[in-house]
């Protein structure tokens, strides 16, 4: 017992060395922070730049690794992210409304301080405001990109409420990889403004942050820019779906089906929401919704219901982080059924049937009739023949 407790005692001791030792210094040993920082703005819509120079204190220190410990406020989180680099430059994605604010440290670790890391006790900081330029209420409002049928992007926005007239927006984009800012290839007008923009015959990647930037000029002077910054993945809208088709499956089941939308959508990632209206014989309606990866659903049928059905999709959580509805289908209805026989007007087949059964019934009744007749006309001639001879002998 008391051995075992000696033990995490010892341990704790050891961890709070070790940690002490982090951050702060080792039996005196301290590390200077470094200087210079230097915030640089490439144009590539916040990507930017940030450089420093390594302590002054450090220039004679040869047999230890140097590192940095680059904290930045990253507006997207909304929290503080931190990476460690060996080297003098670290570049990341700000958001150019925002604060920027950047802390470096100096790491050094190696024989000069006995092999534990050391940080330095202090960091250097630069906060840098936005420019803020632009007229004020200039700035576009609810700006929406939908991804249609993962064919082509859109976005729309609206205008600021102290829009100058005559003035002139532009939408410009840009992602990692891309080697420059580029202007929207085919922007959408409403009311005399452009008010959105078509990347029709762009093909932007997935999974990737696309950073938008969405300025303008006037007589009056700039207008203010506004950044977002999305995935495309997460604002896909899936086609409507065109067709439903609903039949009556064995056992006195609603069978319904529907097709795929055609497109770039992974089969695996749509999933559809089925919504069935049923009305009872007393105008009741009731609603029922039905969410599947299927793209048909089975069915009992009821009594005395009319069914109707339509659907959409969207997609699944394991293919983006969110999605849009698509547009629901047009509603396909089954007629009432009664307790007999069902009847469909989706599926007129029953009624054919009982059509062509009735048909080859009266047919054959008609046809038999007929021969009937023929035949009693064939067998009264000679009758006749010979009653008139018997007769005009029993005459004669
Ligand atoms: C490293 O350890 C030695 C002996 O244990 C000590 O003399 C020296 O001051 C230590 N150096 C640092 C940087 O902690
Ligand atoms: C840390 O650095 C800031 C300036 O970057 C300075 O104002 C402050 O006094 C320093 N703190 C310590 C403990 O050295
Ligand atoms: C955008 O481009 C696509 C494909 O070229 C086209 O189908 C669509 O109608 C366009 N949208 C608008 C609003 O013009
Ligand atoms: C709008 O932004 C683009 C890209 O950063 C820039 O090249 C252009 O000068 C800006 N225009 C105005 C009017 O601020
Ligand atoms: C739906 O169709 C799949 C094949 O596409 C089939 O395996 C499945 O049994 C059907 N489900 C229902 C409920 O009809």
């Amino acid at each position: 017992m008391a051995n075992k407790s000696r033990l995490s005692h010892e341990v704790t001791f050891l961890l709070l060395y070790l940690t002490c030792c982090e951050i702060m210094h080792c039996d005196g040993f301290t590390v200077d922070p470094p200087k210079d920082i230097v915030i640089s703005d490439p144009g590539l819509l916040g990507y930017l730049d940030i450089t420093w120079t390594s302590p002054a204190s450090l220039d004679d220190i040869a047999e230890c690794q140097i590192l940095y410990q680059v904290d930045y406020f990253n507006t997207y989180k909304n929290s503080w992210s931190a990476v460690r680099t060996p080297r003098r430059k670290y570049s990341a994605q700000f958001d150019l409304m925002k604060d920027i604010r950047v802390r470096v440290y100096t790491l050094l670790s190696g024989p000069c301080t006995n092999g534990t890391l050391v940080k330095s006790t202090n960091y250097t900081e630069v906060v840098q405001q936005p420019l803020g330029t632009g007229i004020t209420g200039t700035a576009i409002q609810n700006f929406i990109c939908v991804y249609h049928n993962m064919i082509y992007m859109e976005c729309k926005w609206e205008q600021g409420p102290k829009m100058p007239a005559n003035a002139q927006q532009k939408l410009y984009f840009w992602y990692k990889g891309l080697e420059k800012v580029e202007e929207c290839p085919k922007y959408l007008i409403s009311n005399g403004y452009r008010s959105g923009c078509n990347f029709t015959g762009i093909s932007l990647p997935d999974f990737t942050n696309i950073i938008f930037c969405i300025n303008g000029s006037s007589p009056k002077g700039p207008l203010k820019s506004t950044y977002t910054t999305l995935q495309i993945q997460n604002h896909v809208k899936p086609e409507t779906t065109e067709t439903l088709y609903l039949k009556a499956g064995p056992d006195k089941q609603l069978e319904l089906h529907w097709d795929r939308p055609v497109g770039r959508i992974p089969r695996h990632c749509l999933e559809w929401e089925v919504e069935h209206n049923k009305e009872g014989p007393d105008g009741k309606t009731a609603l029922e919704k039905t969410l599947t990866r299927q793209i048909n659903l089975t069915l009992p049928f009821m009594h005395n219901m009319r069914s109707c059905f339509r659907v959409r999709s969207r997609l699944h959580k394991y293919c983006a982080d969110k999605g849009f509805w698509s547009q629901w289908s047009h509603q396909t209805c089954s007629t009432v059924m009664t307790a007999a026989e069902p009847e469909w007007d989706v599926v007129p087949a029953f009624v054919c049937i009982a059509v062509a059964i009735i048909a080859t019934l009266v047919l054959s009744l008609c046809v038999g009739a007929a021969l009937h007749v023929r035949r009693s006309k064939r067998e009264k001639r000679p009758e006749s023949l010979l009653a008139s001879l018997f007769g005009r002998n029993s005459i004669s």
